[in-house]
C-alpha cells in the first residue's frame, strides 16, 4: 500500500513505519493519523509481523498534533468529528507489541503517540514535551492521563502546566522511557529489541501487552486475577510445552504460534 505521510518497510518480521512529514516536524494531521491507524490495522493482519516500531527522523518523532491544521477549527467540529478519537482508537487497540523509536523532538500529540506505544526507546538527543499550554489548549492525546500514570502527578503538573521540555536522561529517570541508547544507534537497539520479541510465542506477547495494559484500568486484585487467568490459559497452547521442553533440553524453544 502506498501511503502519503508515513514509509512502512518489513523485514524479517518486523513492520517499521517511519512518520514522513519532514517539512513540519512530522506534526500529525488528520491524513497522516489516518494512514498510521490503516498501516497498523494492516500490520497486524499481516502474519509475517510480529513487532512494530513507530519512530521519526533524527529531528523529529513528532512535534505534536497539526498547529496548522487545527488553528481554524471550531468547538463543534472538534467535538462532532472527535478529533483523533478515532485515531487515537485505532492506535492503542493494536494487538501486537509496538515500540516508539524517538529521537528529537517528542512534543504534544508526539509525546502522546509514543506513549500509547507499549514502550519507548529514546535517543539520546530526545525531548519530551506537553506544550500545548503554551498555544491556549491543553493535550487532547494523553498528556494528562497517561503521562501522569508513567511519571506520576508532580512532574506531569510540572510538564503540562510550564509546558517544559524532558530530555532523554530525565525521561528515563521518571520511567517515561525504558532505555536511552547513543541517537546513531537508536534504529540498531530498537530493531534488536523488535527482534527479540518476534522471536517469542506471538500468544504470550499478545497476552503480556493486554495484562500490562490492564494494569492501568482495573484494581490490583482483579489485575492479578487477569494475569492468573491468562497464565493459566498459556497452558493449553503448544508454545508452553515446546517453551519448557526446550529448556530442558537446553535447546532453543520454536515457537510456532499454536
Ligand atoms: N504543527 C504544524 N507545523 C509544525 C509543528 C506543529 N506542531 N511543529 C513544527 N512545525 C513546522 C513549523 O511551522 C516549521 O514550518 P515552516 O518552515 O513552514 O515555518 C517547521 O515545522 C520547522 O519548525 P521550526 O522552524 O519551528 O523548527 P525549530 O527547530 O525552530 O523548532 C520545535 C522546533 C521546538 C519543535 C517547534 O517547531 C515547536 O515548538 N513546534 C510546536 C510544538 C507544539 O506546540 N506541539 C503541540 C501541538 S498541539 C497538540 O499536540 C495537541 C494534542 O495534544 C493532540
Amino acid at each position: 500500500m502506498a501511503y502519503e505521510t508515513i514509509i512502512v518497510e518489513i523485514e524479517d518480521h518486523v513492520a517499521t513505519i517511519k512518520l514522513n512529514r519532514p517539512d513540519a516536524m512530522n506534526a500529525l494531521n488528520s491524513h497522516l493519523l489516518g494512514e498510521l491507524s490503516e498501516a497498523l490495522a494492516e500490520a497486524d493482519k499481516n502474519d509475517k509481523v510480529r513487532c512494530i516500531i513507530i519512530t521519526g527522523s533524527a529531528k523529529a518523532f513528532a512535534a505534536g498534533a497539526d498547529i496548522k491544521e487545527m488553528s481554524e477549527k471550531s468547538y463543534v467540529e472538534m467535538f462532532l468529528s472527535d478529533f483523533f478519537g478515532r485515531e487515537g482508537n485505532a492506535i492503542t487497540s493494536t494487538r501486537k507489541p509496538i515500540i516508539a523509536a524517538v529521537a528529537g523532538y517528542a512534543l504534544g500529540g508526539g509525546c502522546e503517540l509514543a506513549m500509547m506505544c507499549d514502550f519507548i526507546i529514546a535517543a539520546d538527543n530526545a525531548k519530551f514535551g506537553q506544550p500545548e499550554i503554551n498555544l491556549g489548549v491543553m493535550p487532547g492525546l494523553g498528556g494528562t492521563q497517561r503521562l501522569t500514570r508513567f511519571i506520576g502527578k508532580s512532574k506531569a503538573m510540572d510538564m503540562n502546566l510550564t509546558g517544559r521540555f524532558m530530555d532523554a536522561e530525565e525521561a528515563e529517570r521518571a520511567g517515561l522511557v525504558s532505555r536511552v541508547v547513543p541517537a546513531k544507534q537508536l534504529m540498531e537497539e530498537t530493531r534488536s529489541a523488535a527482534e527479540k520479541i518476534a522471536e517469542k510465542s506471538m500468544i504470550s506477547a499478545i497476552a503480556c501487552k493486554e495484562s500490562v495494559n490492564r494494569a492501568y484500568e482495573t484494581t490490583l486484585s482483579e489485575g492479578l486475577l487477569f494475569e492468573r487467568r491468562l497464565f493459566h490459559a498459556l497452558f493449553a497452547t503448544d508454545d508452553q510445552s515446546e517453551g519448557m521442553a526446550a529448556f530442558a533440553e537446553k535447546r532453543t524453544a520454536q515457537f510456532r504460534d499454536r
